[in-house]
């Protein structure tokens, strides 16, 4: 069974410690001092972890996910979340979680929630150690398996008009598509950020 937890655990550390908009995912949607947060459309919501901390960070937050296990267990959280003071108002209304997959409904959403941003972060091939994966990733990719149409969504995405679209990758992989506009580099991931300037 699949459990979330955005009030205590790793988020709520991280909520609490993680470094505000100085984090790898906040540089990477555009989050800096002076410009409104931009409303990001999370295109895989997964855990939840990248909607969540963007979420507390101020940015609008909509978290699509097409498996339904996971989608449960995403809304479960955030209902659980709301019901606690401190974490709802670190929320501040900001967050949704939706079951869809965005492969069939991205433009829909995107003409519907207006996003500044599109997030992607796909289920990668598993890395050599995979013994050192934490609970809650080794469920999730018992349950999803590797999305092997990921690249056909960040085409999708890269189609949709939208200002900024983030590509989360495991940091040593090749770029997919085209080269993308700037790369900010986390701990074992990396973040590929294409600008459409039309
Ligand atoms: C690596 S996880 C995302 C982790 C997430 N960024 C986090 O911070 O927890 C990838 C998730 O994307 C979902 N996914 C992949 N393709 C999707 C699609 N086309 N539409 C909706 N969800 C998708 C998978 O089911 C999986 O749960």
């Amino acid at each position: 069974m699949l459990r979330l937890d955005f009030v205590d655990g790793t988020l709520g550390w991280r909520r609490r410690h993680g470094g505000g908009r100085g984090q790898a995912v906040a540089k990477a949607v555009g989050l800096r001092a002076g410009v409104p947060p931009p409303k990001v459309l999370d295109c895989t919501a997964g855990l939840g972890r990248d909607a969540f901390i963007l979420a507390t960070l101020g940015c609008q937050v909509l978290g699509l996910e097409r498996n339904s296990v996971v989608a449960s267990a995403l809304i479960d959280a955030l209902q659980r979340a709301q019901e606690d003071e401190v974490t709802a108002k670190a929320m501040g209304g900001r967050l949704s979680f939706l079951e869809a997959d965005s492969l069939q409904v991205l433009p829909e959403f995107v003409s519907s929630f207006q996003p500044q941003v599109l997030f992607v972060d796909p289920m990668h091939p598993p890395r050599s150690k995979s013994a050192l994966v934490k609970k809650e990733m080794r469920i999730l990719r018992e349950e999803v398996g590797v999305d092997a149409d990921a690249e056909e969504l960040l085409r999708l995405a890269l189609r949709q008009g939208v200002p900024r679209v983030v590509v989360k990758m495991p940091r040593r992989a090749d770029a997919w598509v085209k080269s993308p506009r700037h790369q900010i580099m986390g701990r074992s991931t990396r973040f590929d950020i294409f600008i459409n300037t039309s």
